[in-house]
């Protein structure tokens, strides 16, 4: 607190300071790299231009290295920040009052991300199948759940009401303490799988210039404005305005805690800096790209959101910011598991001749089995896909009948260029933004208006 009992955070300011050298650093530092990239051979095609393909210029790859880089040695500088208080206070402060606990939080999170990192890189050089690239961010998120689990970690879940009435008649209600229900083993395997997820669902939203980078500044600042709602810095009358003041209930987030407000802020030390990197980053991989981010990039972001969300307590909320995600990886499923042929680009095809960008397409050249044309005529019939089909020249042989000629390739991307039509690629970039922004107002809406209708009172 500051001299007029106003809650001050200058280890908040200092970390606006820290966004601000992210991204001027990470603005400065891709261009100087990327020459020495390109040498090693980590570079790409950029597939969506003209003459891309086979004679257009290597753009470098895995450009999220320096970033990564860069953003974990400003995260270890800024360790002494959140504790500066300590430094100068009078009072004597040994080893016994020093806060261990969020140091330790801060210390497994930046292990986290290493790690991440380090796979990443890896993944960039091998190319490892991604069958086996699945477990990978498991391993990664090993250090943040032991700690997660040190420090009592909340394993139950707040039951909407009604629910654990019916639960009472099916004499369950033993698992039951009020309307929480303690998920145990349960809740720690959705942790363990959320790292997957968050990584792996950004890497799989990519093919177009700008679009990884672009959905992760977006999460990124959806996250932070959902930590900077629970720290006491709002006038009551705005907070008001936003409908958080319920006259019935009291507030509908719980400020008071300090432990919550800790916890929310620990989470901004790392998103503002994060929110740095990737502006700074866009500006290099915005169309027409000057640099691709590489899974390097995704893993290392994905890990940051799963790491604070697994350290804050609010990965049920986090997971509501990954709307496009959950949709993008439902719809690719039938790809992924092998149901439909998955190519190894799944990227728009590109129109020289008009410049924009079209649905791809996956040829099947013989008829697909039964249960590839089932899933296939049930997303169509959901409007998801495309479908082509095979005329046979005479219809009324039996043997040669009407099958599946193509169908648009199953991700949220192609799935816009099908309802949209044609666009060129920065266009196309800026919908996916779009929806990604209108995902996270269903998120809060969902997370603050809906949740408390359900769970409230
Ligand atoms: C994922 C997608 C793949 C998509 C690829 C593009 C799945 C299962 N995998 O694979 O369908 O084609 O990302 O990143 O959905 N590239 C461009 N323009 C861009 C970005 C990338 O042309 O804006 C090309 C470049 O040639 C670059 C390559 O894609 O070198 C990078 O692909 P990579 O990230 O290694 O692909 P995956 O993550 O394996
Ligand atoms: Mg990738």
């Amino acid at each position: 607190h500051d001299v007029d009992g106003q809650p001050s955070f200058p280890a908040l300011q200092a970390s606006v300071g820290f966004a601000l050298l992210a991204f001027v650093g990470v603005v400065w530092l891709v261009p100087k790299v990327s020459e020495a990239f390109i040498q090693k051979g980590l570079k790409g095609r950029d597939l969506l231009k003209r003459g891309g393909r086979i004679s257009g210029p290597w753009i470098p790859e895995s450009l999220g290295l320096p970033c990564a880089s860069w953003y974990l040695a400003l995260m270890m500088l800024f360790i002494p920040f959140p504790f500066s208080h300590l430094f100068k206070s009078q009072s004597p402060s040994g080893p016994e009052s020093f806060p261990q606990r969020e140091l330790t939080l801060y210390l497994s999170s930046l292990l986290s991300l290493l790690t991440a990192t380090l796979l990443g890189f890896i993944d960039d050089l091998f190319d490892i199948r991604w069958r086996h690239k699945l477990p990978i961010p498991i391993v990664a998120a090993v250090p943040t759940l032991l700690v997660y689990y040190s420090v009592g970690g909340v394993t139950s879940v707040v039951l909407p009401k009604g629910f654990s009435g019916w639960l009472d008649t099916l004499s369950l209600a033993r698992w039951l303490d009020g309307n929480v229900v303690d998920l145990g083993p349960i809740y720690y395997l959705y942790l363990i799988l959320l790292p997957t997820f968050t990584t792996n669902s950004i890497n799989i939203l990519a093919g177009i210039n700008g679009v990884e980078v672009l959905q992760a500044l977006i999460i990124a600042l959806s996250v932070l404005i959902n930590d900077l709602l629970f720290l006491p810095i709002w006038s009551p009358a705005l907070l008001d305005l936003l409908g958080f003041e319920n006259p019935q209930n009291g507030r509908v987030l719980d400020w008071a805690i300090g432990e919550v407000v800790d916890r929310h802020l620990m989470s901004c030390y790392f998103m503002l800096p994060l929110v740095g990197v990737c502006t700074g980053f866009l500006w290099h991989n915005w169309y027409p790209a000057k640099a691709f981010p590489g899974d390097t990039f995704c893993y290392f972001t994905g890990m940051a959101f799963s790491a604070v969300a697994i350290q804050g307590h609010f990965s049920k909320t986090l997971i509501l910011f990954f709307l496009p995600q959950i949709f993008n990886f439902i719809l690719s499923c039938p790809q992924l598991f092998g149901l439909v042929e998955c190519p190894r680009h799944r990227l728009p095809s590109y129109d020289e001749k008009t410049n924009l960008l079209n649905p791809s397409l996956v040829v099947f050249e013989s008829p697909p089995p039964l249960k590839t044309t089932i899933v296939l005529e049930i997303l169509s019939f959901l409007r998801l896909v495309k479908l082509e089909y095979h005329q046979s020249p005479n219809p009324k042989s039996s043997t040669d009948k009407k099958y599946i000629k193509s169908s648009t390739n199953l991700t949220i991307i192609n799935f816009l260029l099908v309802h949209f039509g044609p666009m060129r690629e920065d266009r196309l970039c800026m919908l996916v933004g779009f929806v990604q922004v209108i995902g996270s107002c269903i998120a809060f809406t969902i997370r603050y208006k809906v949740g408390s209708w359900f769970y409230g009172g």
